[in-house]
């Protein structure tokens, strides 16, 4: 399997954590597994081997309503200090096979993935399936005011959320600085190239035909639809699209035991033998040294249309 290999100078260093200044961000450190970590380790592992044969039945539409609601972006984006400071960075960290991450540089990573992609080709149009809050948009919006972005997403709280930030020249500004690790005052400006749509994945996605050039992708987002996965994968796939990247946990990427675990959960546990479109390349890359999403991992599915 491939690495993702970063081609801006900036993104790669900030994946190869090489950013003098971000130093006491670090996002990877070595470990020794201490007796205690050996100890939850065999405690959760023997959770999942008892729920072997029970799968968790969920209405992810009421969980991700609930959530959202809970969840304003102007609560978790309001406090610059805070959000930079490393105690708050550091606060959540995974631990896996001797390497240990906080739980937003997966985040990061995935948005400057995107980053790197949209900068390499001239994309007029850019689609996020399962948007949520719309953090990600409302993320990279800013950095390619050019660019026309639609969030696709079931929940009507999710695209509540959004709408209200984006017109928040403060949450803004606070997203941007968090994601891409960087300080500076940028100019904060309302912005008119974000759309916000509810939207089902199991109906076809009525996104409008045109020779503009389209990325669509999704970020943990397929990973709540293992009921629908196999409708929404061909909705998705019917989007007329020149290259689409799915950030997911699918089965290729995960260890034997992360497959029991996504079961249990009721999240996506299959593997990407749908994702196919004639005339696309498929290609799946895992993360930089296998970094993982709290207790499973997840990898990037590409397809890219093969005349560019
Ligand atoms: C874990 S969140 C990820 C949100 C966002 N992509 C991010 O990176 O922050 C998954 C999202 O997928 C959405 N979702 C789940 N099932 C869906 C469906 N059938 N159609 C559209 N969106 C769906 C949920 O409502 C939720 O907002």
């Amino acid at each position: 399997m491939l690495s993702f290999k970063f081609k801006d100078k900036v993104l790669k260093a900030i994946a190869d954590r090489k950013i003098d200044s971000n130093e006491e961000l670090n996002p990877l450190i070595e470990f020794q597994l201490s007796k205690l970590d050996t100890l939850r380790d065999f405690v959760s592992n023997l959770k999942i081997y008892l729920n072997l044969f029970i799968s968790k039945k969920r209405n992810v539409s009421k969980e991700y309503e609930e959530i959202w609601s809970a969840k304003s972006l102007e609560n978790e984006f309001g406090d610059l200090k805070k959000l930079l400071s490393s105690n708050h960075r550091n606060f959540h960290r995974i631990k896996y096979r001797g390497l240990e991450s906080p739980r937003w540089w997966f985040n990061s990573i995935s948005l400057l993935m995107i980053e790197d992609v949209i900068k390499e080709n001239n994309f007029d149009e850019v689609l996020e399936i399962g948007s949520g809050n719309g953090i990600n948009l409302l993320y990279l919006g800013q950095i390619f005011p050019e660019i026309d972005f639609y969030g696709y997403e079931l929940t009507s709280s999710g695209v509540q959320s959004s709408q209200n930030v984006k017109n928040n020249k403060e949450i803004l500004s606070n997203i941007k600085k968090y994601f891409s690790l960087e300080n500076s005052d940028t100019n904060e400006k309302e912005l008119n190239n974000l759309k916000f749509k509810i939207q089902d994945v199991r109906n076809k996605i009525d996104h409008p035909i045109s020779d503009k050039k389209k990325l669509v992708f999704t970020n943990l987002a397929l990973e709540q639809m293992d009921k629908v996965y196999y409708e929404g994968i061909k909705n998705i796939l019917n989007l007329d699209a020149d290259e689409f990247i799915f950030i997911e946990p699918f089965r290729e990427f995960q260890n034997p035991k992360d497959i029991l675990l996504l079961k249990n959960k009721g999240y996506l546990s299959k593997n990407t033998s749908k994702i196919f479109k004639s005339g696309f390349k498929k290609d799946l890359f895992k993360f930089y040294r296998g970094v993982r999403k709290i207790k499973y991992a997840a990898g990037i599915v590409k397809l890219r249309k093969n005349a560019y």
